[in-house]
């Protein structure tokens, strides 16, 4: 995830509260002949230690990312030579293409057996984030493991995915797999960075050859274990939105002049009045604008008293909640569009006015607002004539892909999510507050999910950017037993509705 990621997930705190739905899932099994016999998700013990030393391999190599368009470019060589040894299979297999993109992103595509099926793609980003070695209970890039944790910079974000994805599709190829439904795997090495360089070009690639694609499953979310105090079980979100964002540049052109003789209001003065009512004056809360409340209802029987009672009668509870969830800062995210202040820059000498004033502003828009809608409540918050404003850059929030029954990736996730962790089950969908790679993928499909289907506690959701990331040997082995058994559960034969527009 990129970097803003943190506080994102902090939402996890709060996913449920925003977004949620019990799903007591029906599953997609048996309503397709399957044609191969089903490949168990069993592994030797050999398997299993080669399983955890190549992540720690992986975790080795310091493909850092520092800014857009400056990242470790000796590293991410290496990665790609790396993955070439630890995945032979992946790489010899005659229907599977490897093409690198951008210079170091790959994209591996999966030929299926049946080209009625319409593909999906797993995705998952090589680059991380800075990792200085203050803090750390062993250097983050040494891999190294300990009390059953393999430790690093990248174990949770997210070269745990990178690694458990091709640790899955190469096991399933020496058990002689051959899938039914097409995929891709894309791996971007820029993602902590924007994604320009990786993710957007194979996006660009894969439209260019008319790829439409069933779905998307990328980093995003967890399974949340003890993140909600008054529900003492763990439950998996699945995000199925993300939110937008906006770097608004603020500016205050004055004429120059000497601080002997200073003019009532100085640009510093007049730009430093605005961004102050722009933090004062909080965009609005948008609990409300459809799915929490009723995800909140559905929820409402898995909590104890009183909050059962409080989310089962939202018409009366609901502006309750909705001022409660403001209160704390992860859970205002959820609710609205934010504003913070990140940059204010003016003044060159002591005895000078200065010309000219700036001050940069990062919204994050909730995904029932627009770009343009928060530019127009912008300026008129900011009410004065003489503040500029530019638009360094800004996207969209992505829109809410679908979670119902006839969501072929959402139930995916969810049967799996039945056979690999049985004692999970509440399934909930979520905002994303951060932002992920899958967002340069939006025009390929209507189905994005972000999830990781690892169990993560509120200590490892801060080491995400933090210090000490580590992931279990255990909870990696799950995961990649959990890829394996969903590459082999979206062989069947249901078809995402939109094909119906081709009769
Ligand atoms: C870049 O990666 C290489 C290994 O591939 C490493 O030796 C080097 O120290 C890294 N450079 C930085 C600045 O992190
Ligand atoms: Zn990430």
């Amino acid at each position: 995830m990129t970097r803003r990621y943190v506080s994102v997930l902090a939402l996890a705190a709060v996913l449920l509260l925003s977004i949620a739905t019990v799903s007591r899932s029906k599953g997609l099994g048996g309503k397709g002949p399957q044609r191969a016999p089903r490949i168990p998700s069993e592994f030797s013990p050999e398997e299993r230690v080669t399983m955890k030393e190549s992540l720690k391999g992986a975790i080795q190599i310091p493909t850092v990312s520092f800014n857009p368009g400056e990242y470790n470019t000796t590293a991410l060589a290496e990665f790609g030579q790396y993955i070439r040894e630890v995945f032979p299979t992946v790489f010899k297999t005659s229907f599977i293409q490897h093409e690198v993109v951008g210079e170091y992103s790959h994209l591996f595509t999966v030929q299926g057996s049946d080209p009625s099926l319409q593909p999906y793609m797993l995705l998952a980003h090589i680059d991380v984030v800075p990792a200085p070695d203050q803090g750390w209970e062993v250097p983050p890039f040494s891999g190294l493991e300990r009390d059953g944790f393999i430790y690093g910079r990248g174990t949770l974000d997210n070269k745990n995915s990178v690694m458990a994805i091709l640790q899955a599709l190469e096991l399933l190829l020496i058990r002689n797999y051959i899938p039914r439904r097409s995929f891709f795997i894309a791996l971007g090495h820029d993602e902590e960075v924007s994604g320009a360089n990786g993710a957007q070009k194979i996006s660009a690639l894969l439209q260019a050859r008319g790829v439409q694609l069933a779905f998307i499953v990328d980093e995003g979310s967890f399974i949340l274990d003890g993140f909600i105090p008054s529900l003492n079980k763990p439950f998996a979100m699945i995000s199925v939105s993300e939110k937008g964002s906006l770097n608004l540049m603020l500016q205050v052109n004055m004429t120059p002049g000497h601080s002997s003789a200073p003019p009532e209001e100085t640009s510093i003065g007049i730009l430093a009045a605005a961004v102050s009512r722009l933090e004062q004056t909080p965009l609005p809360n948008m609990f409300g604008s459809g799915l929490p409340e009723m995800m909140l209802q559905q929820l409402a029987t898995e909590f104890s008293f009183p909050v059962n009672i409080v989310f089962s009668n939202l018409w009366l509870f609901g502006p309750l909640v909705s001022r409660l969830m403001e209160r704390n800062y992860i859970t205002n995210a959820l609710v609205r569009t934010t504003t913070a202040i990140t940059m204010f820059k003016a003044g060159i000498k002591v005895n000078v006015i200065p010309p000219m004033a700036q001050s940069t502003v990062n919204f994050r828009i909730h995904p029932a607002q627009t770009v343009q809608e928060v530019l127009e409540l912008v300026k008129n918050i900011v009410a004065d004539d003489r503040v500029q404003f530019h638009v360094l850059n800004a996207f969209e929030p992505l829109p809410v892909s679908p979670s119902d029954d006839q969501a072929l990736g959402y139930q995916l996730i969810r049967q799996t999510l039945q056979s690999v962790f049985p004692e999970v089950n509440i399934v909930a969908p979520g905002i994303c507050i951060a932002q992920t790679d899958s967002r340069h993928y939006a025009h390929l499909t209507t189905g994005i999910y972000r999830f990781n289907p690892i169990y993560l506690t509120p200590q490892e959701f801060r080491s995400i950017h933090g210090i000490n990331e580590k992931i279990s040997v255990r909870n990696y082995e799950t995961q990649v037993k959990f890829i394996f058994e969903f590459i082999q559960n979206a062989d069947t034969d249901q078809e995402p509705v939109s094909h119906l527009h081709e009769l």
